[in-house]
């Protein structure tokens, strides 16, 4: 087998990926025609060239933008739809996606309309596509903790449809500390918990997710080799990171894809993960993400199975459900 088909047909799960960042332009065109909203592009060829970062703060202006065009439980789930089927082509099996509440609500639309509509695509993508999902609810950290409270409360009666809570937007400024009594609450409800840190924020930000919020996963989490107590202390303690390695070159973490770190934390023996992020904005998908980061890093074929592995082991799977596929894995 090629190390490109390998790739392909190695069975994946992605754990980073905002549903909101998988809008294509074309979508994002269809829908705001749909719904009477008139863009500021008049192409998606000027959206796509309107896709130029220095930061992350800079793709999130553009990221707000972009979602303005969702307003229905249809939108919802036309975008969970197309998402579903670009897992499909690359032989994602399991996804644990995230969703922006605020983002919509600060807008007028209904928590429940965000959250049917995703929902109602993740189930039909189980029925007739396979793919099994998970909805994790992200706070926005640019906002308040009352902001977040409130979004927490509308979530405790949707608390079948998902499984944890988390933490994006814009990280330097907005520490982990800011939402210590949020995630409290969200742990005492039984929501899992998971925080971007580390993207761009100095290990500290790392280290308050872990002790502060009592976080299972790191998302991103690339600046941890900055601190070796804490690279120590992730090895040990088998807490994954969910790299994004288009996401940090796009944003500027890293120059090129030849710099990334995601090599040295393979090598540290660290559980890290590939994934796409918001593959509509950074130019990729997961296989592209693989295949990309692979030749770049020179990576090899056990590295591939490891970063799948990964995968599975860093899920909110069942454990169960977790072997089935790294047995399919090691068989490969
Ligand atoms: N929201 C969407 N993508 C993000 C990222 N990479 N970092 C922080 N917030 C985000
Ligand atoms: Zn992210």
């Amino acid at each position: 087998m090629s190390f490109e088909q390998l790739i392909k047909s190695i069975p994946k799960a992605e754990l980073h990926l905002h549903i909101e960042g998988s809008l294509e332009p074309e979508l994002m065109f269809h829908l705001a025609k749909r719904n009477n909203i008139s863009l500021r592009f008049k192409s998606v060829e000027e959206v796509r060239a309107a896709y130029q970062f220095t930061n992350l703060q800079t793709f999130l202006d553009i990221y707000y933008e972009g979602a303005g065009v969702l307003q229905t439980k249809q939108d919802f789930y036309d975008l969970t739809m197309d998402y579903l089927h670009r897992c499909k082509a690359d032989n994602v099996v399991h996804t644990e996606i995230f969703f922006d509440p605020q983002t919509h609500t600060d807008r007028g639309i209904a928590f429940s309309t965000v959250v049917e509509g995703i929902h109602q695509a993740l189930a039909d993508g189980k029925k007739n596509l396979g793919i099994s999902s998970h909805m994790i609810m992200c706070f926005l950290r640019h906002l308040d903790e009352a902001s977040a409270m409130r979004t927490l409360d509308q979530a405790m009666e949707f608390k079948d449809k998902i499984i944890g809570v988390g933490l994006d937007s814009s990280e330097v400024g907005h520490p982990p500390s800011k939402f210590k009594r949020v995630f409290g609450k969200a742990l005492e409800a039984g929501f899992k918990t998971v925080a971007h840190a580390g993207e761009e924020g100095d290990p500290s930000y790392i280290w308050e997710a872990i002790k502060l919020l009592h976080v299972e996963r790191i998302d991103h989490g690339v600046r941890c080799l900055e601190d070796e107590m804490l690279v120590e202390y992730l090895g040990l303690n088998r807490i994954p990171l969910t790299v994004c390695p288009y996401s940090n070159v796009k944003l500027k973490v890293f120059k090129k894809l030849e710099d990334h770190n995601l090599k040295k934390l393979l090598d540290r023996d660290l559980v890290a993960t590939i994934n796409s992020d918001d593959p509509a904005y950074f130019g990729g998908y997961m296989n592209e993400n693989f295949l990309g980061t692979a030749q770049a890093l020179d990576l090899a074929a056990p590295e591939i199975k490891k970063l799948a592995f990964n995968s599975f082991e860093a899920s909110f799977l069942q454990r169960e459900q977790k072997d089935q596929w790294i047995l399919k894995i090691k068989t490969l």
